[in-house]
Parts: structure tokens; C-alpha cells; sequence
């Protein structure tokens, strides 16, 4: 098979080394992938928005099978377009995304069919304002239109909830509605299925520590660093997920027209009165897919036919025993502006068995591996516990520097 994958992060490194293991595979791309991944697929320089580019290469080459990694590339209707011309792309259609694309779409099919998530209400900004002085506190304000975690803010007090307000008003047009949303006490959590529409395959849970800095202070961050499974969701509880959360939500987006296929990303707050939606994401997750994949033993290729195919039923996924943490090394003043350039060393001294160095941000420099984003790696290891895991994943962490490196030194640490 010829597969092309469409990224550049660490996700997708770890994508394309998970397939390039497939032995059915005979070629593999990635568009536009990054250095770290030249090893396994040749690098297409075609960006993840180019879809007619992109659409154009898979016809040229006559890929097999395109698998998307961003949300970006689906909210274009990549996966509509390719399918338009005869192509087999995996992920969801445009309509089905904007489960992740839109909070009021999310929100309001979650109402319409029950699924357990926040009470909330979707209203105009000047709406928001007069509703503000009624509403408990704390309170989460989102807005409709900007990406996951930067249209969300979480209010202690009217002063805080009015200054949101001023920030979402100081968007202008890209602004929408706003969503008035309960704040829910709990422990996050990140729940994976692979699904058709109709069947769904539970894939694997995983924690996303998403705060810059321990013990969740500072800003946040695409993530910081990821362990699979959790031990915070239980066999039980993965039940109550599927039963409660995943199917109601699939028969909701079959019965309004957009059948969701691909991987749906289900980001859970676990309450005492059970687990609740927070978001749902049209994909794998960054970095969590670098904790979950390598634990991953069944050949995801034959996986994502499966699913193409209407087959899940007939599919059984074998794991890894272990557990898994991932640590993401970042450039110094990410999530805010950063450097970039400074000489990556370390990089050749990492022959541990069960140890992977996923590329986020990386570059060529002549010979020496240079930064070159935010996130700029992602160090997964395997271990007999979470404590086992995440020692072997900082063992190998300690072997990597360059100028301004830094990272969580507690992912898992609540999991031990
Ligand atoms: P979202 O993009 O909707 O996932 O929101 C980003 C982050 O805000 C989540 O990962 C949570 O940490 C937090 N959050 C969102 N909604 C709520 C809520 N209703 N209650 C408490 N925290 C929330
Ligand atoms: N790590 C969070 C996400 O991928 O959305």
C-alpha cells in the first residue's frame, strides 16, 4: 500500500512510525511532516491547508490511503473532497467535525441527546453581559470560533467574568456566540474510540497535563506531556463512557446527517457524579497519541480499514501491557513567544530499549538537530507501572538538552 499522512507534529511522527511498522505498507509520505519523521516517510512539502495541492499528490502518486492527523485539513472538508474524486481518506467528513470545530454545535447535540456534560446556555455577547450578574460563580465562558483551550476562560468572580467578556467583545468578528457553561470540580481525563459511524472500538484512555508548569500552574499549553492508560478509568468506568457518552453521541450525529468516522477524542472531566464532555475532538491528541501508540501492538493500518470497511465488529485490538509517559521538552517562553535555532544535543544517546523520541519542533541545522517550535519533543517510555514508565521516561529525558529546554518533571506523578 502507498499511505500518505497529513501533519507536521509529534503526533504524526508518531503516526507514520506506528503505520511504517505495517508490512503491508510499501511506500509512505507525510505532507509536510517534519525532520524527525525523514527516516521513516518521504517528506512532502505540501502544507496541511493545501487541500487541491494535497488532493492533486494522492492522485499523482495514487495513494492507497490518506490518514489526517489536524483538525485543520477536516474543517476544510479534506476528507468530502478526497472522497468527491475517488480517493479513500480516513477521518471524519466536514460536517461531522465541527464536533470539535464548533462549541455550540457540541454543546447543543450533546443536549439534544442527553449525553452528560456541563449545563449550559448559548447566548449573544450583550446577552452574556445582563446574564452575568445572576450567574454563579465560578463560571466557564467559551466563544464560539476560536480554537480548543484559547476561546475558554474560567471565571472566579463577576470581575473575572466580565473581563473575559471585554476579551471575547475585543475579538471583534471572529467572535460568536458565547456559551455560558457550569464549572465542573473533578479530575480530566482523555478517552480514544475508533469508530464507523455506527460501531465503536474503544482504543485507550490517557491523561493530557495540559499547565506549563507542576502542579498545573501557569497558562496552558497543547500539552505538556501524556501518560496511557490512566488508572482513573476503571474497566467499569470505560462502560459508563461507552454506554453513557460515545454511542448516544454517535446515534446523535447519525440521526442529524453527519455520521462521525475516524478516531473521536472524547476530553472528560470525572465528577462525582460521574464522567462529563468537556470537548470532543475530531482526532488523536497531541501528545497524548505519542503515550498511546507505542503500547498499541494490532497493525493500525488494518484498524483504519476496518473501520473504512464497516469491519469493527470483526476487529480485536491488541495492547501492550505496560503503562505509558510521554514528557514533552519545550523551547524556552513557550506557550508564549519563543526561541528557536538553539542546537538540539543528546539526541544520538537515546538507544533505551522501549524508549521513543517523537519530533514536535525540530530542524536541520547542516548535521546538528536544531529547535525549531514550541514543543519540540516528545520522550515516551514504556514501563511495568506508571512509577516504572515515568522513571525510564526521564532517564532518557536527562541525556537530551539545548539552551532554554524545560519541562514538567510530575507527568503521571498524580497517576503513581
Ligand atoms: P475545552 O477547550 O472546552 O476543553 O476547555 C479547555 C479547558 O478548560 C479544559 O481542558 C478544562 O481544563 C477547562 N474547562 C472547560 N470547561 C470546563 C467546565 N465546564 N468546568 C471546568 N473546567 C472546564
Ligand atoms: N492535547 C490536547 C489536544 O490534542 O487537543
Amino acid at each position: 500500500m502507498k499511505i500518505l499522512v497529513i501533519g507536521a507534529g509529534g503526533r504524526e511522527h508518531a503516526l507514520v512510525w506506528k503505520i511504517a511498522q505495517s508490512p503491508r505498507v510499501r511506500e509512505l509520505y507525510c505532507a509536510p511532516g517534519n525532520p524527525g519523521i525523514e527516516t521513516l516517510a518521504k517528506i512532502v512539502p505540501i502544507a496541511v491547508d493545501e487541500i487541491e495541492k494535497l488532493l492533486a499528490f494522492a492522485k499523482e502518486k495514487r495513494i492507497d490511503l490518506t490518514v489526517v492527523g489536524p483538525e485543520l485539513p477536516l474543517s476544510l472538508g479534506i476528507v468530502d473532497r478526497f472522497e468527491a474524486e475517488g480517493l479513500r481518506i480516513f477521518g471524519p467528513h466536514r460536517a461531522a467535525a465541527q464536533i470539535e470545530t464548533s462549541k455550540v454545535f457540541s454543546k447543543t447535540l450533546m443536549q439534544k441527546y442527553q449525553i452528560p456534560t456541563a449545563d449550559a446556555e448559548v447566548v449573544t455577547l450583550e446577552r452574556a453581559y445582563e446574564m452575568l450578574p445572576h450567574l454563579p460563580m465560578p463560571i466557564v465562558l467559551k466563544v464560539e470560533g476560536l480554537a480548543a483551550g484559547k476561546g475558554v476562560v474560567i471565571a472566579r468572580d463577576q470581575k473575572e467574568a466580565k473581563e473575559g467578556l471585554d476579551g471575547f467583545r475585543a475579538m471583534g468578528e471572529a467572535a460568536g456566540r458565547i456559551i455560558l457553561e457550569r464549572f465542573l470540580e473533578g479530575v480530566e481525563a482523555t478517552f480514544f474510540v475508533i469508530t464507523d459511524g455506527e460501531k465503536a472500538l474503544p482504543l485507550a484512555s490517557a491523561q493530557d497535563h495540559k499547565r506549563v508548569f507542576d502542579e498545573d500552574r501557569g497558562p496552558n499549553t497543547g500539552g505538556m506531556g501524556a501518560i496511557s492508560p490512566t488508572p482513573r478509568i476503571t474497566p467499569k468506568l470505560e462502560l459508563m463512557i461507552m454506554e453513557r457518552i460515545i454511542h448516544p453521541t454517535l446515534r446523535g450525529l447519525a440521526v442529524e446527517g453527519t455520521p462521525y468516522r475516524g478516531v473521536l477524542y472524547a476530553g472528560l472531566m470525572l465528577t462525582s457524579s460521574g464522567p462529563h464532555v468537556l470537548e470532543f475532538n475530531a482526532r488523536w491528541g497531541d501528545p497524548e497519541t505519542q503515550a498511546v501508540l507505542p503500547r498499541l501492538k494490532s497493525d493500525w493500518v488494518d484498524v483504519m480499514e476496518a473501520a473504512l470497511d464497516h469491519r469493527l465488529d470483526q476487529t480485536r485490538l491488541e495492547w501492550r501491557e505496560e503503562s505509558s509517559v510521554c514528557v514533552v521538552l519545550a523551547s524556552e517562553g513557550y506557550p508564549g513567544t519563543y526561541r528557536k535555532g538553539e542546537v538540539i544535543s543528546g539526541l544520538d544517546q537515546i538507544d533505551l530499549p522501549d524508549t521513543f523520541v517523537f519530533h514536535a519542533g525540530t530542524g536541520r541545522q547542516g548535521e546538528a538537530w536544531v529547535t525549531q517550535g514550541g514543543r519540540v519533543l516528545g520522550v515516551t517510555a514504556l514501563g511495568q507501572s506508571v512509577a516504572e514508565a515515568r522513571r525510564r521516561a526521564y532517564q532518557a529525558v536527562e541525556r537530551i538538552s539545548f539552551r532554554g529546554m524545560h519541562y514538567r518533571r510530575d507527568i503521571g506523578a498524580s497517576a503513581v
